[in-house]
């Protein structure tokens, strides 16, 4: 059973006529995106914005109306993954290194579907290293002040080269282990001059699906 397109497919249903969607990024949200393609070829008439180039590529290719970014006002519904969810709503995002147009899209959503698979259920976030988008002309430096917040940081590579992100930048894995307080290290990471932003989205999921490996699929 896969877990990942119950939960996606499911979240799907809140899509209606007219709405415009964020798409989001990943091996969770593709299963949505091909559902939106799948729904769009029934007659569904949406507009749809995507949290990266690999997203907006999926989405041409399925035949979903796409609007940039920049010619947005409002999201009615955003669809995406996560690495981990706590129980507070909480969410480490960043896995795919979409997370700053992820959170640009979820937080200007009036509701944000977060969809996963059972394993990314967590007490307490941090078992999965945060992600921090940097710019890369003072990269150093920027580490430097994220190492100072008791991390250790390390540059995402790619085929043995830095990895770079659809908006040119760095991202940085941080292993803070456990995160007693998400919001409070959130303002500490997006106070560093540097940093562009990180995967901590704090409270803004307005629904989590869940997919269970058995078949059933929970929201709450
Ligand atoms: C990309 C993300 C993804 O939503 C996150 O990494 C989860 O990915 P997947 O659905 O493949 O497990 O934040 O930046």
């Amino acid at each position: 059973m896969n877990s990942k397109k119950l939960a996606a497919e499911k979240a799907v249903e809140f899509i209606e006529d007219g709405m415009t969607v964020g798409l989001g990024t990943g091996s969770t949200a593709y299963w949505a995106i091909q559902k939106i393609g799948e729904r769009i070829k029934e007659g569904l008439s949406i507009q749809a914005a995507a949290s990266s180039v690999g997203s907006e590529d999926l989405a041409k290719q399925l035949g979903i109306p796409l609007i940039p970014l920049a010619n947005l006002d409002l999201i009615d519904i955003t669809i995406d993954g996560a690495d981990e969810v706590d129980n507070n709503l909480n969410l480490i995002k960043g896995g795919g290194g979409a997370l700053l147009r992820e959170k640009i899209i979820a937080s200007n959503s009036k509701k944000f579907i977060v969809i996963i698979d059972e394993s990314k259920q967590v007490d307490q976030l941090g078992r999965f290293r945060l992600s921090v988008e940097i710019v890369p002309f003072a990269s150093n430096l920027t580490i430097n002040k994220l190492r100072e917040l008791e991390c250790d940081p390390q540059v995402r590579s790619l085929n043995n080269k830095p990895y770079i992100t659809d908006n040119g930048n760095l991202i940085i894995d941080c292993d803070f282990g456990k995160i007693p307080n998400p919001e409070a290290l959130n303002g500490q990471i997006n106070l560093i001059p540097g940093v562009v932003e990180n995967g901590l989205f704090i409270q803004m999921a307005s629904l989590v699906v869940v997919g269970f490996n058995d078949g059933a699929v929970k929201a709450y």
